[in-house]
């Protein structure tokens, strides 16, 4: 089984200074996890310069939270995954719920710019998850199912694959799924994985999204098929986020 990760999505938020103040004190507070788990910021693209300097030498990695398909040319605001990993990028968040909602990416999106990160040498960080209504009508799988294999078409190799489990009803609501209900979504894309890519699917991260916090995460990455988080709200204070890396650390696989 993979190692842990947890990512902090910082969305929309901090300026530069505020960008690296955050990053100092997270990379002052990072206990030791060489060979443990794996720690991940994701900053806005302005700041994704001044981040990877303060990260330098940690062990801290870069992602962008979103790039665009194409190698460059005339896609004015668009940026590529050539332009993020010059800025240091290591992974990239790819199909994350709220720019499925607000900037209509579809699944045959996500899976280009899977795929277009893998041959570029981005590690893409899939983000699947069903809303209120679709869990409410009980059709969870059917669409979590849809999302993580259309996302993977035509892919071969996993090696650099991490999914993010990110029930959109558990985003910034402060209602987290509980360990059983996130265990049972992870355990079926596992499923899937296994069907996909057989003994290699138990080498994919599999995260957890939605109001993880210090007090939650213990007894979420204690679960079988958690192998980590994907954090926004608690990933913008220090002591949130180095607090759910130490539950990593103590309850992680
Ligand atoms: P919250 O942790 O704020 O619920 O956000 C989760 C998320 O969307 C991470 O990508």
């Amino acid at each position: 089984m993979a190692a842990w990760m947890v990512a902090g999505n910082w969305k929309m938020n901090n300026t530069t200074a505020e960008a690296v103040a955050l990053a100092k004190e997270i990379v002052a507070g990072l206990p030791d996890i060489a060979g443990r788990g794996e720690v991940v910021l994701a900053p806005s693209f302005t700041v994704l310069g001044s981040v990877h300097d303060v990260i330098r030498g940690s062990n801290i990695a870069l992602a962008s939270q979103n790039i665009f398909f194409e190698d460059k040319g005339a896609y004015t605001g668009e940026i590529s995954p050539a332009m993020l990993k010059d800025a240091g990028c290591t992974y990239a968040i790819i199909g994350h719920s709220e720019r499925r909602k607000y900037f209509h990416e579809t699944d045959e999106g996500v899976n280009l710019k899977t795929k277009k990160c893998l041959a570029v040498g981005l590690k893409p960080i899939v983000c699947v998850g069903e809303t209120d209504e679709e869990r409410e009508a009980g059709i969870t799988e059917f669409v979590v199912g849809i999302q993580v294999k259309k996302a993977l078409a035509g892919i071969t190799d996993m090696a650099d694959v991490t999914i993010a489990y990110e029930p959109v009803w558990a985003i910034g609501t402060g209602k987290n799924a509980t360990p059983g209900q996130a265990e049972e979504v992870h355990g079926f894309i596992r499923n899937i994985l296994r069907d996909l890519y057989k003994e290699a699917s138990l080498n994919v991260r599999i995260l957890y999204g939605g109001s993880v916090t210090a007090e939650n995460f213990g007894e979420l990455i204690a679960m079988k098929n958690i192998n980590g988080a994907l954090v926004g709200g608690a990933s913008l204070k220090s002591g949130s986020f180095l607090g759910i890396i130490s539950r990593a650390l103590e309850n992680g696989q």
